[in-house]
């Protein structure tokens, strides 16, 4: 029998009820267990709201517990709120030179680029200023992932680019909410710089199990027909998720198996096909998730250990230091980091030598050294 391209592509069958909600760039209504850092976000940002400075605010914790959501969400609340304030959310990713996060602000506030003719940066901070005073508005800019600005080494300048424009534009009310999975790059900054951004600190802590479930569940209602997704086959699912400690991932396996399930021309998923789509994608988004939130001599731990096949935990630890010079207890730390972000496993061995442990990855050595090196 021959394959018609036609007959598949046409076939309006379909498992999903509204599968846009598991992409990634949706924001959901219904935020859920994130209370506490929404209130905390609100209160820094209704200043702003009533014609004052929104608290300059630092979001931080795991990769995949909320901070870029809620960030969204409230910036569509505020928006809808309030005309008195100018809400810009900037991914730091895409955009980590000065030219690039001014040239979103930009876009924001005329819905265009600015033009890109060697003109300083200079001009195009005094039109965004001379723009938002004469509208009498404030300015809120998020920067996310605001750790790739520490490794650009520009942080310090955008930052007092910002908050400093009251010397030379006379525009004080600005607000900016940083965020990232490691705080201490916060160290690194200039004194300068912390004079004037010296933010509140709020932390999104991993979701519990049960909270994973709940959340899991409601986006399975949005996205599925019922019937779709059983009882057993969500509870399979979110252990997964929990292991991994990403939700992230759960939404990823959500829509990778029900295209299977598809492919398979089945009605309902199965552990089975959760399983192919944990191997056909999900565990690699985890893995890369994850090492994006270390930085470079974390990096380098984990590149060793994928690398060098040692998994004695003293052993490494003489090799690391000839290697790189870290103390016993950054070393300790770092181990702990990396077994906190289920990278690693630490068995305690029992050995003549007293007592000693053994490093044991949880991802293989060869797509860790992969993800290693394209997370640069
Ligand atoms: N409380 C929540 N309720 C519903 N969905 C959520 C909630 N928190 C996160 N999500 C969903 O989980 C996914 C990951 O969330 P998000 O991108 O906000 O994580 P993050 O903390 O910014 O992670 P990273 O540090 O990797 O950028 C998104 O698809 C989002 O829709
Ligand atoms: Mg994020």
């Amino acid at each position: 029998m021959t394959v018609d391209a036609k007959d598949i592509l046409l076939d309006e069958e379909t498992l999903f009820r509204n599968g846009k909600v598991l992409t990634p760039g949706y924001v959901p209504e219904n935020i859920q267990h994130r209370d506490e850092q929404l209130k905390a976000l609100s209160y820094a940002l209704k200043p702003g709201l009533r014609g004052l400075n929104p608290i300059n605010t630092l979001v931080y914790g795991p990769p995949g517990t909320g901070k870029t959501t809620i960030i969204k969400h409230l910036f569509d609340q505020a928006n809808e709120a309030s005309g008195k304030i100018v809400t810009v959310y900037i991914n730091c990713e895409d955009a980590n030179t000065r030219f690039a996060v001014f040239a979103r602000i930009h876009e924001m506030l005329f819905g265009t680029s600015p033009p890109d003719t060697g003109k300083p940066i200079e001009s195009v901070k005094e039109k965004i200023f001379s723009k938002l005073l004469k509208e009498d508005k404030g300015l809120i800019v998020a920067l996310d992932e605001l750790d790739q600005l520490f490794i650009k080494k520009n942080v310090d300048k955008i930052l007092v680019d910002l908050l400093k424009a009251h010397t030379t534009y006379g525009f004080d009310r600005v607000g900016v909410f940083g965020a990232m999975i490691d705080e201490r790059f916060m160290a690194k900054l200039d004194d300068k710089t912390r004079s004037v951004f010296n933010p509140e600190r709020v932390f999104f802590e991993p979701y519990t199990r049960d909270e994973l479930f709940e959340i899991l569940s409601e986006r399975v209602k949005h996205a599925y027909y019922q019937g779709v997704v059983s009882r057993k086959v969500l509870d399979y699912m979110v252990d997964r998720t929990f292991s991994l400690g990403d939700l992230r991932i759960g939404i990823d396996l959500l829509r990778r198996s029900g295209l299977v399930a598809e492919r398979d021309a089945k009605r309902e998923i199965t552990v089975k096909q959760v399983d192919e789509a944990f191997g056909g994608g999900s565990q690699m988004l985890a893995l890369k998730n994850t090492i994006r939130g270390l930085d470079d001599t974390e990096r380098s731990l984990l590149s060793y250990l994928a690398s060098s096949g040692e998994e004695v935990s003293g052993v490494v630890y003489e090799r690391f230091k000839e290697e790189t010079g870290v103390g016993i207890k950054k070393y300790n730390e770092m181990v702990k980091k990396l077994e906190h972000l289920k990278l690693v496993d630490t068995v305690h061995l029992e050995g003549e030598r007293g007592r000693s442990r053994k490093i044991v990855l949880r991802y293989k050595a060869q797509d860790i050294q992969d993800h290693v090196k394209t997370c640069k």
